[in-house]
């Protein structure tokens, strides 16, 4: 059997921690049967590898994998998508048509967001898991699949079902095998690692000088709580990358860049209008208006610092037109929604329907990103003290 660091380089998987690693052994052990297997963790803890570690290495792998985010199909379409519908099933249905199910047959689905799934889904997903059997929307036809489900959540399936919005005889056959990913304020030995990895991509492909950290910048890094886990620190690394001239990064600075939260229960700040079930696309609207904040801000300090040193206003505003209409617009206006549209992206986070992704998942690494582990240990016997 293929072993987990290959596994890891193949699938660009960063970390040591004993937790992600056993894990990641699970989704191999599981992969060559047909069992049904439920991630869970936090969001952004890095779940989406999993089902495609189990498709490559299941007897299924020259077949589909079709990933769809349950989260993001309005709900009248939803059953359409997975099983298909016939001609005149519903207005607009000018013609029959397959849905994921019908051709992944021989492949493996992944429900990512699984606990969105309406209740009526719920029972034509239970019938496939029970016997391979569904039918299209508008037929009375029953046809035959053979699919591997992997699911995923980042919600508590548990309160879902105490509060009914969660089948309990469809989450034990989601969940034969569960994997949990650790949150990454969990996996302390990895925070660095990761940082530094995504510092270096993002280096090179703003093409910059990688940033790096001072040593009580490290420590903030490994005590903060990074309540959006992996997607929020690779975002971080990502906005330090591009915003700051320096590159060794001090404590204020990088204490800048970290949203204050407090307990750091961010979400409980707009979870109240909003559907319960919203709770990881609101987080992740909240980072982005954060980030979007910060990253305006700082560019405030960088044309004030201009201003301050050179004291010759049209040359500055010249120098940093670009800046200056990030900043203020194109007709020099203040860039800023009024509150109230501020609060409405907030509280009624768009839902479009996403596009399955119906490519195989991919295979082969480059070399530069194969030799990434590497790079970082040529760095610390060069530079001890980083
Ligand atoms: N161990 C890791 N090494 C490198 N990158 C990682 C790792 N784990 C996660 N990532 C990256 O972090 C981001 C978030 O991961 P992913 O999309 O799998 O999160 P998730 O658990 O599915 O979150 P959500 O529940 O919000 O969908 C992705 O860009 C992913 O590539
Ligand atoms: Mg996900």
């Amino acid at each position: 059997m293929e072993g987990i660091q290959s596994i890891k380089q193949r699938f660009e998987i960063i970390g040591n921690d004993p937790k992600l690693n056993r894990a990641i052994e699970k989704a191999t052990q599981v992969a060559p049967t047909d069992i049904s297997v439920l991630v869970t963790g936090e969001s952004g803890v890095g779940k989406e590898s999993i089902p495609k570690i189990i498709h490559s290495l299941s007897h299924r792998k020259h077949a589909k994998y079709i990933a769809v985010n349950c989260g993001a199909i309005p709900e009248g379409t939803i059953d359409s998508e997975l099983f298909g519908h016939e001609k005149g099933a519903f207005t607009g249905a000018t013609q029959t048509r397959s849905g994921y199910f019908e051709v992944a047959d021989g492949g493996t689905i992944f429900l990512d967001e699984v606990g969105e799934l309406p209740l009526t889904t719920q029972v034509r997903l239970l019938r496939v898991l029970e016997n391979g059997e569904f039918l299209k929307v508008g037929s009375s036809q029953t046809q035959k699949t053979d699919v591997r489900i992997v699911a995923a959540t980042n919600v508590n399936m548990f309160e879902a079902i105490k509060k009914e919005k969660f089948r309990e005889d469809l989450y034990y056959r989601l969940s034969t095998v569960e994997i949990n990913i650790p949150p990454l304020r969990e996996r302390t030995e990895d925070i660095h690692l990761l940082f530094r990895k995504f510092a270096s991509d993002f280096g090179q492909k703003y093409k910059m000088p990688t940033i790096r950290l001072q040593d009580d910048a490290v420590q903030l890094l490994l005590k903060y709580r990074w309540p959006g886990n992996i997607r929020q620190l690779r975002n971080i690394a990502e906005q330090i990358s591009v915003l700051e001239e320096s590159r060794t990064i001090n404590l204020p600075v990088l204490n800048g860049y970290l949203p204050t939260t407090g307990d750091s229960n961010l979400p409980a700040v707009i979870g109240q209008k909003g559907k319960e079930s919203d709770f990881s696309t609101e987080r992740e609207i909240l980072y982005k208006v954060l980030f979007d904040m910060k990253g305006d801000l700082n560019d405030l300090k960088k044309l004030t610092l201009e201003l301050l040193k050179n004291n010759d206003t049209e040359k500055v505003q010249e120098e940093n037109e670009t800046l200056i209409q990030k900043i203020y617009g194109e007709n020099g206006e203040v860039n800023v929604p009024d509150s109230e549209d501020a609060m409405e992206v907030l509280q009624l986070p768009e839902r479009k329907p996403e596009h399955a992704d119906t490519t195989a998942p991919t295979m082969a690494s480059s070399p530069d990103k194969y030799h990434f582990a590497e790079e970082i240990e040529e760095e610390e016997t060069l530079s001890p003290n980083q």
